[in-house]
């Protein structure tokens, strides 16, 4: 039996995101960690966090890839809140021996190539931000993917030897909007040009109407690969 997740279950269980987060930070202290992309869902969750001074870590992945707009709104963020974003970068070693051996690009060549990239800039990252952790925070929404639909909001996550909650998860794309709106909560300007989920710049493009939410990401690839890892299932 997993007791931290069925603790999780019940700890969640019919309350406001934000008490749901209080009560598993007064559950597990200092090991609850919040990843961030500095997207929209995202920034949500950062302000129920910093704006009630949750004790939970606040993390980025900083892949070395990202848009201009989102180091910026990073930065708004620390500015609104006055609270730390710890940073994880991607093992120097590795990331050398990529570039030296396939140049800077080689993610645009094959999903292998990609899944490559994304593993020394995401997917090892992430484990040492989770590690020593219980439960892992994300702004995961079921209208996000075919993949995302099913999702339990609190799930065991086999590939980290973790505990998932998504607080976010049954919130539409205009509720986070509207949220966002009402407490000004700074947000990523590329996300009024057509980008919805944002990730790095050579791998992301805004959507046209009509489209899936993730068909700016990885738009070469065939759809059923779009994941870059960080959330597989094992
Ligand atoms: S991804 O798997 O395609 O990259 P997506 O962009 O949908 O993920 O974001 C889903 C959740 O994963 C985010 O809400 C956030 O919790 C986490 N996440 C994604 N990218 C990052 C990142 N660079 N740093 C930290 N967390 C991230
Ligand atoms: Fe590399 Fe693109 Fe994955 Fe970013 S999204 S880690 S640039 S392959």
């Amino acid at each position: 039996m997993n007791t931290v997740l069925n603790n999780t279950q019940q700890v969640t269980e019919k309350k406001s995101p934000e008490q749901a987060l209080a009560a598993l930070a007064a559950a597990y202290p200092g090991e609850v960690a919040f990843s961030t992309s500095l997207g929209y869902e995202d920034q949500v969750i950062t302000h129920f966090i910093f704006s009630n001074t949750i004790p939970v870590e606040v993390f980025t992945l900083d892949t070395g890839r990202l848009f201009s707009e989102t180091y910026s709104v990073w930065n708004s963020t620390l500015e609104r809140y006055k609270q730390t974003i710890k940073t994880y970068y991607p093992e120097t070693t590795a990331i050398e021996k990529l570039i030296s051996e396939k140049g800077p690009i080689s993610f645009y060549e094959s999903v292998e190539n990609r899944k490559e990239c994304c593993y020394i800039r995401k997917v090892e990252p992430l484990k040492r931000a989770l590690k020593g952790n219980k439960i892992w925070i994300t702004g995961i929404r079921a209208e996000q993917s075919g993949n995302r639909q099913d999702m339990p909001q609190v799930e065991w996550d086999e590939a980290n030897n973790i505990v998932k909650y998504h607080p976010l998860l049954h919130w539409t794309f205009d509720e986070v909007k509207a949220y966002i709106s009402k407490y000004n909560i700074p947000y990523n300007p590329l996300h009024d040009k057509g980008f919805v989920s944002i990730g790095c710049a050579p791998c992301t493009r805004a959507i046209r109407e009509g489209e899936d939410f993730r068909a700016g990401r990885w738009w070469w690839e065939d759809s059923s690969k779009k994941e870059c890892g960080l959330h597989i299932k094992m």
